[in-house]
């Protein structure tokens, strides 16, 4: 069944669709007939606007959102910066963002994260690794969240920096958003975009985990499909975007606004609670999907495809060209191998883009699973043009097996952020989560065996070592002495 059986129930209503135009009421009524900003809203609401992209982009891309609420969010006393000693605080963002980057070639390995049972969700955002700047509104940054406690009461969070992209593998997020309630739940996706406030608490107390991609630039859009044709990969249809759910609370009330703003976070008090919004109508809203309604193609005959056929979500890089990506979040689901006399794990590659994976349940077939391997809450980071691919052992089995039609990833669940950009890693990613395998190339490609074998008739190669010589060496040395 192409949908994944979860633990919780999510009760929630929701809108079908993958963007385009939606509108909800939570009362009827609350939406102006035709017109956006009439001298009177109905019901005493304020109208306000939400842009995420400029009013002129191109229709195709433009995602704007009317907003009909009981006090605009403009109403609140000034921001002032959070301490870093606040348990609000962000952890690992400094004012210095973007320049404590670590841009590294070697392969990074890291072990599940820690659970943190004393933060909610502010405090327990962990950037890992990154590149470019939110102020200049150009690349992305991956986040580790562990928070075991519900954001306060009468608080909401924001990032002003990037659309934030929510993948949890453990616990579940119960997201009320200005816009609506999402149940986001392990296997299940969510985007939160830029400006959006919402607050987090967890289910039946259980400690959440998982990886965030906030995006600086642009939005995610579904992948073209070219010859796939009209349906397949994850189909509209099946994302789904909460319906308008509203809060009454403006009389001696106090709540705390925290904006991420630059890599930095603010917080500022109002008398009202941001989640007001009573009916909304446009383009910009967030939205969740299940993993387990992907529907993935592949080989039919020969040969391991690239993996962008596994391609969920896609954030164009217009400046690289195209077909190019800031990020494309890929998912690696269950699924049917058949191809013939092939190696059907991914090959050995050196890519121009940065791949981060991560593992959100079961094992992921390219890798050895357990203690020191891939496991679900770690990590890897293979960068721009550094080699990788299966591990030894992995190689040995796949070069040598049987291949019946086989079915690889059942029960698992393995993700890949990738980017166009050199992504750079933290301090916290690199020392302080003291999660990073030292030993993972060690482990992984070092011990790879050779099995070549030199054929007696070769005519040119060296080998180990040995000086050859003959009519190439006279060649070579005559190249040298022209030179
Ligand atoms: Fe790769």
């Amino acid at each position: 069944m192409p949908v994944t059986q979860f633990a919780v129930t999510d009760t929630y209503e929701y809108l079908n669709g993958f963007g385009g135009y939606k509108e909800s009421e939570a009362v009827e009524g609350a939406l102006p007939l035709a017109a956006n900003s009439p001298q009177k809203c109905p019901l005493g609401l304020y109208n306000e606007k939400l842009s995420g992209t400029s009013f002129t982009a191109p229709r195709d891309d433009n995602l704007q959102t009317w907003l009909y609420r009981i006090l605009p969010s403009a109403s609140h006393q000034n921001f002032t910066p959070v301490p870093e000693s606040s348990p609000n605080s962000l952890t690992s963002t400094t004012p210095s963002f973007g320049k404590h980057f670590n841009a590294i070639p070697n392969q990074l390995r890291w072990d599940p994260f820690d659970f943190d049972k004393e933060s909610s969700w502010i405090h327990s955002l962990h950037l890992v690794a990154g590149a470019g700047d939110p102020t200049m509104k150009q690349g992305i940054g991956i986040y580790i969240y562990a928070a075991g406690a519900t954001m306060p009461d009468k608080t909401a969070f924001y990032s002003a920096d990037g659309d934030f992209l929510i993948v949890p593998q453990h616990g579940v997020l119960d997201i009320r958003t200005e816009m609506g309630k999402m149940l986001v739940r392990p296997n299940e996706i969510c985007v939160i975009p830029r400006g959006i406030r919402y607050h987090v608490a967890l289910h039946d107390n259980e400690p959440v985990r998982g990886y965030i991609l906030e995006l600086y630039q642009g939005h995610f859009k579904l992948p073209e499909l070219g010859p796939i044709g009209s349906n397949g990969l994850a189909n509209a249809r099946d994302f789904r975007t909460p319906v308008a759910d509203y809060i009454e609370d403006y009389e001696n009330t106090e709540w705390t606004l925290y904006g991420k703003f630059g890599g930095n976070l603010f917080a500022a008090k109002q008398s009202h609670t941001p989640f007001d919004i009573v009916g909304w109508h446009g383009t910009y809203y967030p939205y969740k999907y299940d993993l387990g309604r992907f529907n993935p193609v592949g080989s039919i005959s020969y040969d391991h495809p690239d993996p962008s056929i596994f391609t969920v979500l896609t954030a164009p890089s217009i400046p690289h060209g195209a077909g190019t990506a800031v990020a494309d979040f890929v998912i690696f689901p269950p699924r049917w191998l058949v191809a013939e006399n092939t190696f059907r794990p991914p090959w050995y590659h050196r890519n121009t883009m940065s791949e981060f994976m991560g593992l959100i349940m079961g094992n992921y077939d390219a890798k050895g699973a357990g203690k020191g391997g891939f496991q679900p809450a770690g990590a890897s980071l293979h960068n721009t043009m550094s080699g990788h691919g299966p591990d030894m052992q992995t190689f040995e089995k796949a070069s040598t097996m049987d291949l019946p039609p086989t079915k690889v990833g059942e029960g698992s669940m393995a993700f890949m952020f990738e980017s166009c950009l050199m992504l750079g890693v933290t301090e916290w990613g690199l020392k302080t989560c003291q999660k990073v395998q030292e030993t993972y190339n060690a482990h992984s490609w070092e011990p790879l065996k050779v099995h070549f074998k030199r054929p007696e008739s070769s005519k040119r190669g060296v080998s180990n070592g040995e000086r050859r010589t003959g009519v190439r060496s006279a060649r070579d040395s005559a190249d040298f002495s022209a030179s």
